[in-house]
């Protein structure tokens, strides 16, 4: 009798340390693990400057932004608030919309101030040529478009641009107040590997 007690407590105990177990390793799947830079083939942060011109063009046969929504309040509202564009907007060396294309900038940008013209942008930098034919950096920051120079963050890349961090400073060369067609001029500088 009571060797068959200690037997069931015995079976019982390690059933409930095979299930704990079990739960643990539920609780902790092996995922992660640390690797060094080395084994992604990351070598030498450095810190890179691109310079080219940002055309938004909202009118004419070809526009490369589109008016994509927005709130029943958006066109009576000076600061047009609500309203949201998906642009594929070129990105050339000069100001000019005929000068070397170097990649386009993708994304959305909204109204995303009441009082004043403030974007909230998301954009895509997607090159094209040389280099950095094929990466991308993301932008995502406020644009005080009427204002003489902003600084938007960029929060990551691809390719070339993989762990890139930085700023992008903004500064208008032309804005049609009519069409809304505006050509801005980018210095970016970021850090990547
Ligand atoms: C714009 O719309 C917002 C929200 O509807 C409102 O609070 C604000 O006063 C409006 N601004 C103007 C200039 O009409
Ligand atoms: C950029 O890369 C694409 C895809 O690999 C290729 O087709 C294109 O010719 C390249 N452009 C330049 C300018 O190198």
């Amino acid at each position: 009798m009571a060797i068959s007690k200690t037997l069931i407590m015995s079976i019982l105990y390690i059933t409930l340390t095979l299930v704990l177990s079990s739960l643990a390793a539920a609780e902790d799947p092996d995922f992660y693990r640390y690797i060094s830079p080395k084994s992604l083939g990351l070598k030498k942060k450095q810190l890179a400057h691109l310079h080219f011109y940002f055309h938004d063009i909202n009118s004419g046969p070809k526009p490369t932004a589109v008016n994509i929504a927005r709130a029943p309040t958006s066109n009576a509202n000076t600061s047009f608030f609500g309203l949201l564009s998906m642009a594929d907007d070129p990105l050339t060396v000069g100001p000019e919309l005929g000068s070397k294309q170097i990649g386009k900038g993708q994304g959305l940008y909204g109204f995303a101030d009441q009082n004043e013209l403030g974007l909230v942008m998301l954009i895509n930098m997607v090159f094209t040529e040389g280099k950095f034919n094929g990466s991308t950096l993301s932008l995502l920051g406020r644009n005080m478009i009427l204002a003489a120079e902003r600084e938007l963050p960029i929060v990551g890349g691809s390719g070339v641009f993989r762990f890139a961090r930085g700023y992008a400073h903004l500064r208008t060369n032309t804005l049609d107040t009519k069409t809304g067609n505006a050509v801005v001029e980018y210095n970016i500088y970021v850090f990547h590997y």
